[in-house]
């Protein structure tokens, strides 16, 4: 040892002396070592979840899983995107066009002269080339272009952004800083996948003709999708209407048990069933619930259950969830401003109903508003028809994470959107659980959700 390291390895043992003579209280053990890389080699758990916290966010807001091959190579949908002028088909889509559609571009991403191009009205938002540099900036939410060396867009794939994350508009319209984790109720998902040239691997899979499959896409509407239609073929509702559900916020879910409106598993269960069967990316699933042919008549019919034909080297998922899920529950929901977002006396007394004779509490208890334990119920329970529940394989509907309510209620509420407003929701529960509150009390019990 030389002797500045000796000194150095001195300094510490002195400050560490001082540290355990400042506290004494404290009891020096090897769990304590919170903050420190520990003896033993492994990282300590503070460190460690920084690391997958910035791993899972790198995969969350860029990891295409390669489902390029899909909407690029399959559905051709990067030459829409290009418009013939550059080399693909069609009119090209503009920026104007892909914000209309609710695609929302990252701020930050651009350089400062592009930014300044654009406030001072000097970027023409009606060219699609303009849509190419906003990609090749990587600032388009969601959604990467693959380039090839002349310029050209060689291919397009998205990413779990494309749907749980907007922008805070603190630019313009459509364009700020990214909220992750914030379902996007503008993105008109259904109306981009018809964009692409060449529907029929998709209508293949659903066992539909093209016209059909764009007539399920056109359907869904700005701000849903529809996750089980791959797996039932069930695209519309017994009363006609489109079977979409909203893109849920996925903030406020650690402590949560089952995940989406009809519980069908934990955060990396869902992670891997949308990265492989939604987003078409590279990677193993494993669901035998999907094998049940009178449920999942599709999902059976394609082995979606059982997805291991690829070998563990070209799997772009299964690595990837544990960052990803630890990602996902660092995603505090945000707090609403008093007197702004909510009344707060208001809200005081919205909660002793909300806890007390308004019975929500007997479900959705703080913090995360779900219940602790098992968070599913039937149908009847909450006095709503079962068509989206069957669609499930518990037959049930998850109690929903109420935190940051107030951030979400573009689209509607309850998976499908049904009630408009909170006003519409306190109203079904009124009847529901014969309730008998007075009209004050209802919009004080408003108050309280917006308050979450
Ligand atoms: C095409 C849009 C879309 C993409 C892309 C997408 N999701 Fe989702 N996500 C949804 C929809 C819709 C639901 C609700 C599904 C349901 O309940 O049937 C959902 C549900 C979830 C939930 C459950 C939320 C809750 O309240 O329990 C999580 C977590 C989630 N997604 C994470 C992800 C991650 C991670 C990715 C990327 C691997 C991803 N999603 C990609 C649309 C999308
Ligand atoms: C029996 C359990 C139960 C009780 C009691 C209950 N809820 Fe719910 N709540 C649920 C379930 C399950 C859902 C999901 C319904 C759906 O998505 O179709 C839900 C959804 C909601 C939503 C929609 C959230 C969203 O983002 O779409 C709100 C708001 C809500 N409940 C508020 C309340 C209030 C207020 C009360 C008391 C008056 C209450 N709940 C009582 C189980 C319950």
């Amino acid at each position: 040892m030389s002797k500045r390291s000796v000194a150095i390895a001195l300094g510490a043992i002195a400050l560490g002396l001082c540290v355990v003579a400042i506290r004494p209280s404290r009891t020096v053990h090897a769990d304590d070592d919170f903050d420190h890389d520990s003896h033993h080699g492994a990282a300590s758990p503070a460190k460690h979840a920084e690391r997958l916290i910035a791993e899972g966010r790198q995969t969350f807001r860029y990891d295409t899983f390669g489902d390029e091959d899909f909407w690029g190579g399959k559905l051709q949908l990067h030459k829409t995107v290009e418009g013939a002028k550059l080399g693909g088909l069609g009119a090209g889509l503009s920026p104007a066009a892909a914000l209309a559609v609710g695609l929302k571009v990252d701020v930050n991403a651009l350089p400062r002269g592009v930014r300044e191009q654009i406030a001072a009205g000097r970027v023409d938002l009606n060219d699609p080339a303009v849509t190419l540099a906003l990609l090749r900036f990587r600032s388009v939410v969601g959604v990467t272009g693959f380039f090839n060396e002349s310029g050209s867009l060689r291919s397009i794939g998205i990413q779990c952004a494309f749907c749980h994350s907007t922008v805070d508009n603190s630019f313009a319209p459509g364009i700020g800083r990214r909220l992750d984790g914030w379902g996007n109720r503008d993105l008109n998902v259904g109306a981009i996948v018809a964009l692409a040239p060449n529907l029929k691997p998709m209508a293949d899979v659903l066992q539909v003709n093209v016209p059909t499959l764009k007539k399920v896409l056109l359907s869904w509407g700005p701000g849903k999708f529809d996750a089980e239609v791959i797996l039932d073929g069930k695209a519309f509702r017994p009363d006609g209407k489109s079977a979409a559900t909203l893109l849920p916020s996925i903030f406020g879910l650690a402590g949560v048990n089952l995940h989406t409106y009809t519980g069908w598993g934990s955060v990396p269960y869902w992670n891997a069933f949308v990265a492989t069967l939604e987003m078409h990316g590279k990677g193993r699933f494993f669901d035998s619930r999907l094998n049940n042919r009178d449920q999942f008549p599709i999902a059976a019919e394609n082995g979606f259950g059982d997805l291991p034909h690829i070998s563990a080297d070209e799997d772009r998922i299964s690595k990837k969830l544990p960052a990803l899920q630890v990602y996902q529950l660092s995603l505090k929901a945000p707090k609403p401003r008093e007197g702004k977002d909510f009344d707060p006396e208001a809200a005081e007394r919205g909660k002793a109903l909300f806890t007390g004779r308004a019975k929500c509490s007997n479900c959705h208890v703080g913090p995360t508003f779900s219940e602790p334990g098992w968070n599913m119920h039937t149908p009847q329970e909450v006095c709503i028809d079962s068509f989206q529940a069957d669609r499930s394989p518990d037959h049930q509907y998850r109690t929903t994470p109420l935190a940051g309510l107030f951030s979400h209620q573009k689209g509607g509420f309850y998976h499908d959107g049904r009630f408009s407003t909170l006003g519409d929701v306190v109203n079904h529960y009124d009847g529901c659980l014969s309730l008998g509150l007075t009209p004050y009390e209802k919009s004080d019990l408003v108050q309280y959700l917006l308050s979450l």
